[in-house]
């Protein structure tokens, strides 16, 4: 199906994604449409074999490969110079390619019988929580894709961590579980200062991970004035104050992983109000932040 242009979601280790050739303007072209994405925001091309990246990418700088060599594959993705075999639909007209090289079994397998770069973003309907099971998808995108391909719970849960690597010092442009410690052990330079991406830096012009319920954050013991009814809560520690349904988290990895299911079992609930506990932005906590701030509106 997706040899002959058709839509095929498949998972991978951070979200589900939403599947189409990468070389082909009008299978590109169904995945704007199905998720219902802005034609001016850019796909992920995703590969499942090395090689591939100086087929899409050319003038890689030293340390891309250093960051290659250590992060592909897995919940990373590079921003590169584009090849002319991706065509300008895919990157909304951006010189610049993202690729990731997933590390799942199944989403290697299923890029290798491909036989082509796979253009995906998150299998959400945009604006919605990143889908991280096969029902997450189906609940979004039922009737709207050629098929899913059924695979377990993503384990991280959260998108790739993503680096610009175009330019002469990379730059982190949206944290995920590949965490900036782990790449300053790469490349001490890194660069972070939002001023620097303001224009490209995802997620900053669209509102994303947004729940139906108002997701608040709090504080670790907050003690809230008044909680409405109908709300809920995920965190490391029990709540001050009572919710309807709550999550209660062991460890960062968990947090980060159960976060948009959560949501989305919110918005099932029809809850009104979400409260979501802050943790440190160090690490993976990081990419937990990030998409808390984002959820809750905030400009991090
Ligand atoms: O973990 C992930 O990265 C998942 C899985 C399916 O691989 N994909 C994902 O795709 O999260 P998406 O489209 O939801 O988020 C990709 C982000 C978008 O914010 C997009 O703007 C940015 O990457 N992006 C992609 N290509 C780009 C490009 N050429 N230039 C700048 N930003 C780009
Ligand atoms: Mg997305």
């Amino acid at each position: 199906m997706l040899r002959a242009g058709q839509t095929v979601i498949f998972p991978t280790e951070t979200v589900y994604g939403l599947g189409g050739d990468a070389t082909n303007p009008d299978a590109v072209a169904a995945i704007y449409a199905a998720k219902q994405r802005p034609a001016d925001n850019p796909l992920i091309v995703h590969i499942w074999h090395p090689a591939q990246v100086d087929e899409l990418a050319h003038d890689i700088p030293g340390y891309a490969r250093q960051l290659i060599a250590e992060f592909f594959p897995g919940p990373f993705s590079l921003l590169l110079p584009k090849r002319p075999l991706i065509p300008d639909i895919t990157t909304a007209g951006s010189s610049k390619v993202c690729l990731r090289m997933p590390s799942l079994e199944l989403s290697r397998e299923f890029l290798r019988l491909a036989d082509r770069p796979v253009a995906a973003p998150s299998a959400n309907l945009s604006g919605r929580p990143s889908p991280t099971r096969w029902q997450d998808c189906l609940e979004d995108m039922d009737g709207r894709v050629g098929a899913i391909l059924k695979g377990p719970e993503a384990v991280f849960g959260l998108e790739s961590t993503i680096v610009d690597a175009s330019g002469p010092v990379p730059v982190l442009l949206r944290p995920g579980a590949v965490t900036l410690e782990m790449l300053r052990r790469v490349v001490p330079g890194i660069a972070t200062d939002p001023n620097l991406v303001a224009e490209t830096t995802p997620g900053m012009k669209y509102r994303h991970y947004a729940p139906k319920a108002k997701v608040s954050l709090v504080e670790p013991g907050e003690v809230l004035p008044w909680v409405p009814a109908q709300a809920g809560y995920i965190g490391l520690t029990a709540p001050a104050f009572a919710v309807e349904y709550q999550l209660r988290m062991e460890n960062l990895e968990e947090y980060g992983q159960k976060l948009f299911s959560f949501f989305r079992e919110c918005d099932r609930r029809g809850l009104s109000a979400i409260f979501a506990e802050r943790v440190e932005p160090t690490g993976l906590g990081r990419a937990i932040m990030n998409r808390l701030r984002k959820a809750a509106g905030e400009t991090s």
